[in-house]
């Protein structure tokens, strides 16, 4: 990767406060480029100023709303690229308010790439979607040729939005992809629910010492450390090969989530849980076996993971035992 492409750059980060638009703005800082964070800080989601701690002095934060398309005219002008990470991101407040989910993860992305091709068309915007439109895969691994058969409004909202960044490159030259990301962990996720992961809650109960529950565990996963999504995140934009591709993101190794559970056990050194059935509401939903192929990503950009999930855990572990009251 080029990184130098960045220095002195001007990069805006939708859900900068988030997980992974905080570790990308802490790698952004690094690289010496001009960072803008913008997020709407609504509760229910993973924005945490205590993410930019430490960074704080060399970000600018600007706490507004992706819907406001006013905010975004301005703010889309000037920026070198945008990593579009603001997203509703829990399936079950999906269901429960599919609304809202479509005017974060669909409307707005409309007038995100509006507000580019009217004020700033020579910006890279990049968009993070997700495995989850691919519903329950036919075959394993899954490529990106598989079939999207979202089981989920919010699956539903986040194709459309991936197909208005690729429609805007395709046919407005607003350069740009979408990397659909695989189950994403590491330190500044949130921790406080299982709303962007259930990874999250698995992790605050065991440093807290208490017993956390998986359901069925044999659903086979991979996990990407949020690391080597920045990485991808920042490879994507510093390469022209990504432009109008969508692109999978995968994990090191395929666990099922009982062996999950034994592993981050054995890494914490204690820790209890419990198998149960998956609740009625949630297995309505629920996608199964689920890995990625991600050679098209790996022969494109040349990425791949390069923190396993034994590390990676062991990271995140460190993490919240330190600074855990930031986030429950
Ligand atoms: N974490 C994962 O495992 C994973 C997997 C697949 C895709 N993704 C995608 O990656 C992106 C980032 O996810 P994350 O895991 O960092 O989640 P996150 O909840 O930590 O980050 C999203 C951020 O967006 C902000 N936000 C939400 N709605 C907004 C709005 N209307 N206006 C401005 N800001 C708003 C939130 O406050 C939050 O800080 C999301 O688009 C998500 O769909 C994440």
């Amino acid at each position: 990767m080029n990184r130098s492409v960045f220095e002195g750059s001007n990069v805006i980060i939708t859900g900068g406060l988030g997980f992974i638009g905080s570790n990308l703005a802490r790698k952004l800082v690094e690289l010496k480029a001009n960072v803008m964070l913008l997020d709407s800080l609504i509760p229910e989601y993973g924005g945490n100023l205590f993410n930019i701690a430490g960074i704080e002095d060399s970000v600018r934060v600007n706490i507004s709303d992706v819907r406001d398309e006013h905010s975004m005219r301005y703010l889309v002008q000037g920026q070198k690229y945008l990593f579009n990470l603001a997203g509703q991101t829990s399936h079950m407040d999906s269901m429960a308010d599919p609304y809202t989910d479509l005017e974060i993860n669909c409307r707005s992305q409309i007038s995100i790439l509006e507000a580019c091709r009217k004020y700033n068309p020579d910006i890279k915007v990049i968009f993070a979607s997700t495995r989850q439109i691919y519903g329950k895969p036919d075959s394993l691994p899954v490529s990106e040729n598989h079939l999207l058969r979202r089981v989920d409004v919010n699956g539903i909202n986040k194709i459309a939005g991936e197909w208005y960044r690729v429609l805007y490159n395709n046919v407005f030259g607003i350069n740009g992809c979408s990397l659909r990301l695989t189950n994403t962990y590491g330190p500044r996720m949130r921790v406080k629910d299982a709303r962007q992961t259930f990874l999250g809650i698995w992790i605050r109960l065991i440093a807290q010492g208490k017993p956390f529950e998986v359901w069925e565990g044999q659903q086979l996963r991979d996990f990407t450390y949020v690391d080597d999504a920045v990485d991808a995140l920042l490879l994507a934009a510093s390469c022209d090969q990504s432009n109008g591709q969508v692109l999978n993101l995968g994990g090191d190794s395929v666990v099922s989530l009982k062996e999950l559970a034994e592993l981050l056990v054995e890494i914490n050194g204690s820790g209890e849980f419990t198998v149960q059935s998956y609740p009625a509401d949630r297995k309505r939903i629920d996608i199964g076996d689920y890995y990625s192929d991600f050679s098209r990503i790996r022969a494109t950009l040349g990425w791949e993971p390069r923190v396993s999930l034994r590390e990676g855990l062991a990271r995140s572990l460190e993490y919240y035992k330190e600074h855990l009251q930031h986030y429950v």
